[in-house]
């Protein structure tokens, strides 16, 4: 068993960046486990479903078969063989992920995945449920939030910087819609673990917070 490094928390929060600084500082794998559900809703998306169609993703999802490679460090998706990597980060992959994800066969689908890959190598990996249900002896957890505001605000820049139309409110409400859908869903919700540490990166920068999650890590498996 590899070393483990959970983080959690909403959508926006900054976990993918944060927790891929903090990998590439420990040279530990990142694991986004976000980007195997949106594979599943990918395939759902491709099978022409929506997201209310959930007695076909429950019954299909073992069809969409996923898988991780690790190619110059970076984590690159697989849905039945093809790399997809390219086409998960959509609004339209996002809401229906959001639905996916809901589903508990497909979460049983993806569990032996993430654990599998916390066998084989040291990883930060990152979720919603990480630290509850997939690693819960991780030797370190985090669960990283922001206000909403601040994490639609962050999303807004990102969009405007790469040129696609956008609106502040809109993404606001999209946020909090699936925040309360990740939250309030029987299957694993979003909370935070008893024992994961609270870090809100609201009033801080991303290498402030990398830096303060960091000294975290090293503080927990005792390197400090
Ligand atoms: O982190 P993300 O935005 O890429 O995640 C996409 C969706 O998958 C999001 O609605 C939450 C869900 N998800 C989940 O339920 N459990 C995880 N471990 C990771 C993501």
């Amino acid at each position: 068993m590899g070393k483990k490094i959970a983080i959690d928390g909403p959508a926006g929060a900054g976990k993918s960046t944060i927790a891929r600084l903090v990998a590439g500082k420990l040279s530990f794998i990142y694991v986004d486990t976000g980007a195997m559900y949106r594979a599943i809703a990918l395939y759902f998306i491709r099978q022409g479903a929506d997201g209310s169609d959930t007695g076909m993703i429950k019954e299909k999802c073992r069809e969409a078969e996923v898988s991780i490679r690790y190619e110059n460090q970076e984590q690159e998706v697989y849905l039945n063989g093809e790399r997809v990597t390219p086409f998960l980060r959509t609004g339209e992959v996002s809401r229906m992920a959001s639905c996916c994800s809901a589903v508990a066969e497909v979460r049983s689908h993806l569990l032996d995945l993430q654990r599998g890959l916390a066998r084989e190598y040291n990883v930060v990996m990152d979720g919603r449920d990480i630290g509850t249900t997939i690693l819960p002896d991780a030797e370190v957890k985090i669960f990283l939030t922001a206000s909403v505001e601040v994490r639609a605000k962050r999303r807004y820049l990102e969009l405007l910087e790469k040129g696609e139309p956008c609106d502040l409110e809109q993404i606001k409400a999209e946020i909090s819609e699936r925040d309360e859908r990740d939250r309030t869903r029987a299957a694993s919700p979003l909370v935070k673990a008893e024992d994961a540490i609270l870090v809100d990166s609201s009033d801080m920068t991303i290498d402030e917070t990398a830096n303060k999650i960091l000294e975290i890590v090293l503080e927990q498996m005792g390197c400090k």
